[in-house]
């Protein structure tokens, strides 16, 4: 049916209500319901129609509201989250399927989602997976591995609400921030600015290396609509930022020439009807197109152009660990074998692009942004503006994933420089393309390593070397170079040990953190070479990892020994059961068919969680107030993994409380102390430690004011704490303490810093407190004519030590084989090429296949409760696991990710002609 369109009124319903807007023409319906009605629990993740994240029921149906002008909605009936689950039975049930079973993780993907899914359940009762995988397959999310969703959905409305209990460690409660995310009223970064703020827009390089000079600036500065122009003249402070002080090295806005494709060398605060016509290509700046080095080898090449001084060769820094003689070792041993391996550029694709508002308050500057280090963004802002830290306050929003590149700072420094210059408050919201070329992507690599082992399977000698291209600028590149080395064994006992690495700067954009810093490009060669060399020897690929496997009071290749907790074999062992059947279930399968052959892959992996060898604290803050409210100062940054959940279980646990009791004050650089970056997988050991410790340290105060046991119960509230021991009952009235300048009548603030020791010349030291470790199993489907690959199912087992909540960790399992296996097939970042979701291809609901977790606890001695870090670990394995499961269907080895229908078929052509 034809609707009335108009270019001045727009009138339908929202959520029930009658309401008038006044679009401009051809304004996205998705603009008119955030920054015109105030419908802010609709996302925009790519203002393109790739993700979904905007989707909206129009009468009834679900619809990309981004792409929906305006105008069409026209008389008609608008419902987003946030008013169904005001109004909605079927909303309110499904809310409380995706809380009990863990089906939001950051939550910016939730509101699409959910809105599907009503679409979905009014039209259809009890659909099946097959059913919400169609209904849902337009919406992507980055976080959860889609399984929990599934699951959510078809269990709307059955599913029991798990009781609370204390929700101490080991409860797998549902998340303590869930409801925000449900009922779309979580903020994020573009959520929190007033309409009508003035925006800022960034001028970037189109080319990867190029000179430039500006035109008249204060020229077009004096535009109508334009408030200020920056460039690096406008940086009071440093024009410089970095995440390691050693290798700060990245400017704000680059000075004569930029060197990667979506650099800044400007930025343009306007109003926002002037941004949203204004095209970044008409600011007046002549760029000059330099020959560009856009791999590691054109970068070492000696006609490539310098990109940093006292950077020779463009070689960033390299890493080295060595034990025995590998060299010499594999000359002698009986069997070897060698290969290359090489890694594209990853890109996050996290939903929320980076997004952010600043304002003056009382003369100073307080920024809203997502982020996953505020304390780190304060330390930036410090140096890049030049004035005293205490007149900078970071409040992080809502951050709708990061894992890993939300670490480094984006949108900060143009929202307080923007906020200074005019005085007024800005905002800013990167669109995809350019949250995908500026900001920092996973280390392509380029890896060469030799394995020996004896005829009876013992690894002898291991000769690894690996290039990692760093991009433009040092960025975590630093870390990545170091912890490889460290990593590239893999969680195996081997003697004689060489690992090299260099991070090499290219044009291209910086290489940062991602979900294991470099240990994934790692692993995919180690493991590979694992199962070659368990075939030459003509033994059992997992007999083979399970002889070599790491245990207790074995040196690792740094020459740390762990007297407990290492939990590889186990791991292993969890998964011997589905190896043995899946590969008899596909020997059946491959032959009754011949273009779709089935295999089975496996792969171990093991992370050090916390930095390595560095300084790495936590403070995690508590206080009673004279009303018996308990206040937990929670600074680590929850991405979605669920750290507000399980720090607060933690501490609830210590102190003796049930955790619903908690009020939770989240991270803001004012109000709560350091809990250092979410990174590394070491919020939930280290944060977690601080966390416990203030808990105690609470407790035990508690207990010396009346003499009490350790044993003894407490009950906070209404003005007192009832302290009940062997019987009898203690009652401390709160009133009659006093209160100091934050309310609190009682308080502890602790710290904890993993022990570790710095790595001498060889890589000899303690780089890491504590590891973690996991093992996945993949049954793969390989149509060797396409070349295309799908996973079928996964087994994964990881040791986390103490599951603190079984269910979050459920769903980091999930959402990194995900990651995992999108690295592994379908993505790959290419500068100009693969700039959007449409063209960088991450999982869908329907590449994900159903996983089994199998969750081993190996306590350690250092980790809260034996808890081990696992943020890292889920992906590891994934890829060489595929890879490994692709060689066992086909036959061929794949040696460069990801493993692409193309690739793949190619692979199997040349095998096929005897290549
Ligand atoms: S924001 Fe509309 S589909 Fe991505
Ligand atoms: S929970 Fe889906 S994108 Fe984060």
């Amino acid at each position: 049916m034809d609707k009335h369109v108009s270019e001045t009124v727009t009138d339908f319903i929202l959520n029930g209500d009658h309401v008038s807007a006044t679009p401009i023409a051809g304004e996205r319906l998705s603009e008119t319901l955030r920054e015109r009605l105030g419908a802010r629990d609709v996302k925009i993740g790519c203002n393109a129609g790739d993700c979904g994240a905007c989707t909206v029921l129009v009468d009834g149906d679900p619809v990309c509201a981004c792409l929906m002008p305006a105008q069409q909605a026209a008389g008609r009936s608008v419902e987003t989250l946030g008013g169904l689950a005001r109004e909605d039975e079927i909303t309110k049930r499904l809310s409380e399927s995706f809380q009990n079973l863990g089906a939001a993780q950051c939550g910016i993907c939730t509101p699409g989602m959910m809105t599907a899914a009503v679409a979905l359940l009014r039209n259809t009762d009890g659909p099946n997976e097959e059913q919400v995988q169609d209904a849902l397959g337009g919406v992507l999310c980055r976080c959860t591995g889609y399984r929990k969703i599934i699951d959510a959905v078809v269990a709307a409305g059955q599913a029991e609400v798990p009781m609370q209990a204390e929700g101490h460690a080991g409860e797998g409660i549902r998340r303590l921030d869930g409801l925000g995310k449900v009922q779309g009223t979580e903020a994020f970064g573009d959520d929190v600015a007033p309409a009508g703020t003035l925006e800022v827009v960034v001028i970037r390089s189109p080319f990867p290396r190029a000179g430039f000079t500006f035109g008249d600036l204060d020229v077009f500065g004096k535009t109508a609509g334009v408030e200020a122009v920056l460039t690096a003249a406008d940086v009071p402070g440093r024009n410089v930022f970095g995440v390691i002080p050693a290798f700060m090295d990245q400017p704000v806005f680059a000075e004569e020439e930029a060197r990667f494709r979506g650099e800044a060398v400007a930025a343009v605060v306007a109003t926002p009807e002037y941004a949203r016509d204004f095209d970044p290509a008409t600011f007046p700046v002549t760029w000059d197109e330099r020959a560009a080095a856009q791999d590691v080898h054109a970068a070492m090449a000696p006609e490539a152009a310098q990109l940093h001084e006292g950077r020779d060769g463009n070689v960033m820094c390299g890493g080295f660990v060595q034990c025995g003689d590998a060299r010499a070792a594999i000359a002698e041993a009986d069997v070897t074998v060698e290969g290359s391996f090489r890694s594209g550029f990853v890109e996050h694709g996290y939903i929320e692009p980076e997004a952010g508002f600043a304002e003056l308050v009382n003369g100073r500057v307080e920024i809203h942004a997502c982020t996953q280090a505020p304390v780190m963004d304060l330390d930036s802002m410090e140096i890049i503006l030049g004035i005293p830290r205490d007149q900078i306050r970071i409040i992080p929003t809502g951050v709708g994933g990061g894992f890993g590149s939300k670490l480094d700072i984006s949108v900060q420094p143009y929202l307080a420089l923007g906020a200074l210059k005019t005085g007024k408050p800005v905002r800013i919201c990167y669109s995809r393309t350019e949250s995908m070329q500026s900001t920092t992507k996973r280390h392509p690599s380029d890896i060469t390593l030799k394995i020996g082992a004896t005829k009876d399977g013992k690894i002898m000698g291991f000769d690894f070397f690996g290039y990692f291209n760093t991009g433009a600028y040092a960025s975590w590149g630093p870390t990545v170079a170091n912890r490889v080395p460290v990593h590239a064994s893999g969680p195996y006992q081997i003697t004689d040990y060489r690992a090299e690495s260099k991070g090499i700067h290219t044009n291209c954009p910086p290489s940062g953190a991602f979900r294991g810093f470099g240990v994934p490009q790692s692993a995919i060669a180690q493991e590979s070479l694992f199962d070659e060399l368990a075939d030459k020897l003509g033994i059992d690929r997992l007999e083979f990892r399970i002889n070599n496997a790491l245990e207790n009071n074995m040196p690792t290749v740094c020459g740390q020994v762990f007297e407990q907790g290492v939990g590889i074999k186990p791991c292993f062992e969890a998964l011997r059961t589905a190896w043995d059947d899946e590969r008899t279930a596909a020997e059946t399968f491959n032959s009754n068919n011949d273009t779709l052959k089935r295999g089975v892959g496996i792969a171990g992996g093991w992370y050090g969680c916390g930095n390595t060898s560095l300084p790495n604290p936590s403070t995690i803050k508590s206080g009673i107030r004279t009303d018996g409210t308990v206040v937990l100062h929670q600074g680590a940054m929850d991405i979605g993994q669920g750290a507000n959940t399980v720090i607060s279980q933690i501490f609830a646990t210590a102190l003796g409380v049930p955790v619903a009791q908690l009020e939770i004050i989240g991270a803001d650089t004012d109000v709560t102390p350091d809990a250092g970056k979410t990174s590394a997988s070491r919020q939930t050991y280290v944060s977690g430690s601080a966390s416990r410790l203030s808990g105690e340290a609470m407790r035990a105060q508690i207990l010396a004011r009346v003499n009490a046991s350790e044993e003894a119960a407490l009950t906070i509230g209404n003005g007192q704490i009832k302290v009940t021991d062997q019987g009898t009952e203690h009652v401390i009235d709160l009133s009659t303490l006093t209160a100091d300048n934050e309310g609190y009548v009682l308080r502890a603030e602790e710290t904890y810093d993993p022990p570790t020791k710095p790595l001498d010349e060889n890589g000899q030291g303690i780089p890491y407190a504590q590891f973690g470790y996991a093992a996945h199993l993949v049954v793969v489907e390989v149509d060797t004519k396409l070349g295309t690959v799908k996973p079928l199912k996964f087994v994964a087992a990881h040791d986390v030590g103490k599951a603190i909540n079984p269910m979050l960790v459920e769903g980091q399992v999930q959402g990194g084989i995900a990651q995992g296996l999108g690295m592994a097939l379908m993505e790959e970042y290419l500068p100009g090429r693969t700039e959007n979701l449409h063209d960088y291809l991450i999982p869908t609901i329907g590449d994900m296949p159903p996983v089994e977790t199998h969750i081993i606890e190996e306590p350690d001695a250092h980790g809260p409760y034996g808890a081990k870090g696992l943020g890292e670990h889920v992906l590891i394995p994934t890829a060489p696991a595929i890879l490994n499961a692709i060689k066992d269907a086909s036959g061929v080895r794949l040696t460069q990710v990801p493993a692409t229908p193309s690739r793949v078929r190619a692979a199997i052509k040349d095998k096929n002609n005897g290549n």
